[in-house]
C-alpha cells in the first residue's frame, strides 16, 4: 500500500492513487491511535507497574502492610533476626522448612567448601574499570558463573543444591573481591575458619571483625533476605520462567536492583542527613522540603502504611552499634527527623523504611556507600533463589499482554520520499 508522498516523491497517476491511500490509511491510523488511546485510558486491567496485580502465587514472604507485619515462610522477622543466623534464614527460605542441625551443617560447609572464585573470574574483575559501579560489577561477574557450571538440568535436585550453594557462597566473595581489585589490590581469599559474614566483612576490609559487629552484620542480611514481589524479584521469576540457568537468574535480579527506584535509597538517606547537620536544622529543613514537595529519603512505602518492621529493627541494631563503637551524630539527626516527620506524613502513612537506618548501621561498620546495595543483593540472593525454585515448581512462561497505543498499519517510504524533520 502506498501513502502519500512529500513533494519530490512519485507524480501523476501514482501519486493520485497515493494520496487516496493515504487518506483511507490517515483515517485508519487515526481510527487506530483513537481505539488505543480510550482502551488505555477507559481498560481497567491496565495498572501501571502492575500495582496490585497479583503476578503470581507464592507461599514464601508475608507482609502485613497496616499492621507492620513481614513473616518469612510463616515465621516473624523478629524471631529470625533474633535467633537465627543469614545461612539458616537462606535455607528455610530455599527450601521451605528450617533445617535440622544435619541440614544445616551440611549447608554451612557447602557454602563454606565453594566461596572461593576461579581465577578466571578474578581475572576478569580485573579487567573490569575501577570506576564502574561495584553493582554493574556484581552483575557481570554473576552472569559470568553461567560460562563455569553450563550444565542446565532444573529437574535435578543436586543440581539445584550445587546452584544454590555456588550463589550463596560466591556473591560475597565476589563483591569483597571487586572492592579490593577497584583499590589497586589483589582480592584475599575467604578464611575458612570464619562464619559466613564475618568472612565477608574479613574479604572486605583484609580485618577480622569484632564478633558482635559481625553477628550485627548478619542480622541485616537476615533483615533483607526477602520481601515478595518487588522488581528484582519479579525480574528474577520472568527470566526464570524462561528455564535459563539460575545464575542468569540471579544476573538479571542484580540488574533490576541496582536502579535508584529499588536498591540504593539508603545512599540518599545519608546524604539527606548529612545535607540537615544538626539536630536543630531538622523541623525547618522538613516543612521546608514538604513546602517544595520534596520525597523524604528513607520514608514511605507501597506496602506499609506504618513504620517498616525492618527499620525498628535496624534502628535498635543501629543502637547497639553506636553503645558498643561509638555514637553518630547521624542517628540524632534521624531519631529527630522521624519524630517530627510523625506528625507531617504519618497521617498520610508514610513512615521510616528499611532505608532509613541500615545506611547508619552501615556506615559504622567502615562499609563504603555504594557498596550498601551490593550488599542488599547478597541478602536478597536468598529470596531470589527461593523465587526461582518455586517458579520451576509451578512454571508458566511469563508473557504478558499490552495496550496497543501506536501508529495504525502505514506502508514504508524510500528515503528520498520521507518528509522533512524540522
Ligand atoms: N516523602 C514525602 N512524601 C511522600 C513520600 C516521602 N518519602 N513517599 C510518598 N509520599 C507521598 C507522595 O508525595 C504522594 O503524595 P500525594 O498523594 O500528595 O501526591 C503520596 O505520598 C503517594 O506517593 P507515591 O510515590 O505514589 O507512593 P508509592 O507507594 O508509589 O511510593 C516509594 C513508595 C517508596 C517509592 C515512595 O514512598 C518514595 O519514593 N520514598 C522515598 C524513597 C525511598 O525511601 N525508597 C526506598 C523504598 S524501600
Amino acid at each position: 500500500m502506498a501513502v502519500k508522498s512529500p513533494s519530490n516523491g512519485p507524480s501523476g497517476a501514482e501519486s493520485a492513487t497515493a494520496s487516496l491511500d493515504a487518506a483511507t490509511q490517515a483515517n485508519a491510523t487515526a481510527q487506530a491511535n483513537g481505539a488505543a488511546a480510550q482502551a488505555a485510558s477507559v481498560s481497567p486491567l491496565y495498572r501501571p507497574g502492575l500495582e496490585g496485580v497479583p503476578a503470581t502465587q507464592s507461599a514464601i514472604c508475608d507482609i502485613d502492610g497496616l499492621r507492620g507485619l513481614l513473616t518469612y515462610r510463616g515465621y516473624p522477622l523478629e524471631q529470625l533476626a533474633a535467633h537465627s543466623s543469614f545461612l539458616e534464614t537462606a535455607y528455610l527460605l530455599i527450601w521451605g522448612e528450617l533445617p535440622t542441625i544435619f541440614q544445616l551443617r551440611d549447608f554451612e560447609q557447602e557454602v563454606q567448601m565453594h566461596r572461593r572464585v576461579s581465577f578466571r573470574i578474578r581475572d576478569m574483575m580485573k579487567c573490569f574499570p575501577a570506576g564502574g559501579h561495584p553493582m554493574d560489577a556484581l552483575q557481570a561477574s554473576a552472569a559470568s558463573l553461567g560460562l563455569f557450571y553450563s550444565r542446565r538440568a532444573l529437574d535435578d535436585p543436586q543440581y539445584v543444591f550445587d546452584a544454590v550453594v555456588r550463589l550463596i557462597a560466591k556473591i560475597p566473595t565476589m563483591v569483597a573481591a571487586f572492592q579490593l581489585i577497584r583499590k589497586g589490590q589483589d582480592p584475599i581469599q575467604p578464611r575458612d575458619d570464619l562464619a559466613y559474614s564475618a568472612n565477608f566483612l574479613y574479604m572486605l576490609t583484609e580485618r577480622e571483625p569484632d564478633p558482635i559487629a559481625a553477628r550485627i552484620f548478619d542480622r541485616c542480611l537476615i533483615l533483607h533476605a526477602e520481601h515478595s514481589l518487588n522488581a528484582s524479584t519479579f525480574s528474577a521469576r520472568v527470566t526464570a520462567s524462561t528455564l535459563t540457568d539460575p545464575y542468569a537468574v540471579v544476573a538479571s535480579a542484580v540488574g533490576t536492583l541496582a536502579g535508584p527506584l529499588h536498591g540504593g535509597a539508603n545512599e540518599d538517606v545519608l546524604e539527606m542527613l548529612e545535607e540537615i547537620g544538626t539536630v536543630e536544622a531538622v523541623e525547618p529543613w522538613l516543612d521546608q522540603a514538604i513546602k517544595a514537595r520534596k520525597k523524604i529519603m528513607g520514608f514511605g512505602h507501597r506496602e506499609y502504611k506504618v513504620k517498616d518492621p525492618r527499620a525498628v529493627i535496624l534502628q535498635k541494631l543501629a543502637e547497639d552499634l553506636f553503645l558498643r563503637f561509638g555514637h553518630d551524630a547521624m542517628y540524632d539527626v534521624a531519631q529527630r527527623l522521624e519524630e517530627v516527620a510523625a506528625d507531617r506524613l504519618g497521617p498520610k502513612g508514610i513512615y521510616p523504611n528499611v532505608d532509613f537506618y541500615s545506611g547508619l548501621v552501615y556506615r559504622k561498620l567502615g562499609i563504603p556507600r555504594d557498596l550498601f546495595t551490593p550488599i542488599f543483593a547478597i541478602a536478597r540472593t536468598a529470596g531470589w533463589l527461593a523465587h526461582w525454585r518455586e517458579q520451576l515448581g509451578a512454571n508458566r512462561i511469563y508473557r504478558p499482554t499490552q495496550i496497543y497505543t501506536g501508529s495504525g498499519e502505514r506502508s514504508w517510504l524510500p528515503l528520498e520520499s520521507r518528509p522533512a524533520v524540522v
